[in-house]
């Protein structure tokens, strides 16, 4: 993992030093493609690279097998083989459809990244999910891939719009709840507009690569229950976002909402202090989060999407609780009644 300003004209380069291949993929969406994909692609052909364009229309909707088919159908055609490998350029979307590309194209070729949001700087690049939605729901198809190679040019998130940018925070704050609360601190007195940005961004978002990766070497698979703590404020989170038909909320957004539910179950459950509750609400307001659910908001319909969350195996319910910031467990004594008075009283 690759982390610096101007990293994309050194692309051809850096994937140089790992891979003697030739032809590859960029994947990218329409509109990364306009701002990025020139530059992307003119470093790997300097580098004697060979590479198509595939650029997909932007947005959730197109994480779908049937886009994953076409791609995939796109790079038979231009000839791409074994030998070949996917640079996917832009945010999580096109990070879990060209990871999964990877993954299944001629039973698995290399994957390169290239996050163009915080989200997938922080988050969806690391761990190696890879996937697509179905009518049923999110992420439902997919594999585990990791990526040969993420290369984070944080220039590339100068163009990023504040809503998208702000959204990335959610899951940092995150990450500081479940495991830091030195950036949980930090991030208290974060500037901004400080001229020392960029660098103090660069610091961020590797502090967060080696939170979510120390997490993720303990459990690749999802298997132990180690990495479940990375779901903090999902449960209810994933819920509002389904709930809003994922056009209400983006997925930082209602992740917010999810803290603040997941902060008042750990109040009432796990002993979290009333004034660390009222400190992770006053973070999230100040990267303009959400932490209230709009009056009007259909609650039923947030407790009714509850059951599609893949964390209640057999009636069980697997809740994520931080007993004081910085430290996180899976919980079995919060109960559906809990969770529903946490959603009424968002
Ligand atoms: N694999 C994982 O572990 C994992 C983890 C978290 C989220 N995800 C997935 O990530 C996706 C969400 O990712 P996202 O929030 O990055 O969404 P996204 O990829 O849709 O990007 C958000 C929007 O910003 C635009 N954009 C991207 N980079 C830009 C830039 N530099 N300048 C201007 N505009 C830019 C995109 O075109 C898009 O319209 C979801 O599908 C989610 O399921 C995956
Ligand atoms: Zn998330």
């Amino acid at each position: 993992m690759l982390v610096a300003e101007g990293l994309l004209k050194q692309l051809g380069a850096r994937v140089g030093q790992h891979l003697s291949r030739r032809t590859c993929a960029i994947v990218t969406d329409s509109n990364v493609a306009a701002l990025f994909a020139d530059r992307a692609k003119q470093s790997l052909i300097s580098a004697r690279l060979k590479p198509i364009l595939i650029t997909i229309p932007a947005g959730e909707k197109s994480k779908t097998l049937k886009q994953a088919g076409a791609i995939c159908e796109e790079m038979l055609a231009a000839g791409l083989d074994r030998q070949s490998f996917v640079v996917g350029l832009g945010g999580g979307v096109i990070g879990d459809i060209s990871g999964f590309v990877a993954a299944i194209y001629h039973r698995g070729i290399p994957h390169v990244q290239i996050p163009t949001t915080l989200l997938a700087m922080v988050d969806s690049s690391i761990g190696g999910k890879t996937g697509v939605n179905t009518a049923d729901g999110k992420n439902l198809i997919g594999a585990i891939h990791q990526p040969l190679l993420v290369i984070d040019d944080v220039d590339l998130l100068k163009t990023l719009p504040r809503r998208e940018f702000n959204q990335g925070f959610a899951e940092v704050i995150k990450h500081a709840i479940t495991a830091d609360a030195k950036m949980f601190a930090q991030l208290q007195s974060w500037e901004p507009r400080s001229p020392r940005r960029q660098l103090a961004l660069q610091r961020l978002i590797k502090r967060n690569i080696e939170i979510k990766s120390k997490i993720i070497a303990k459990d690749e698979y999802d298997r132990t229950g180690i990495r479940a703590v990375l779901n903090f404020g999902h449960t209810v989170g994933h819920a509002i976002e389904r709930a809003g038909n994922y056009k209400r909320f983006l997925h930082g957004e209602a992740l917010s909402l999810g803290i603040v539910a997941a902060c008042a179950l750990s109040s009432k459950k796990a002993g979290l202090p009333r004034r660390q509750h009222d400190a992770v609400i006053g973070l999230l307001q100040r990267f303009a989060l959400p932490t209230r659910l709009p009056k009007n908001f259909p609650r039923q319909k947030v407790f009714d999407a509850l059951k599609f969350d893949k964390k209640f195996e057999g009636g069980k319910i697997r809740f994520v609780v931080t007993p004081k910031i910085g430290s996180t467990h899976v919980s079995r004594n919060v109960t559906m009644g809990d969770i529903r008075e946490a959603i009424d009283e968002l």
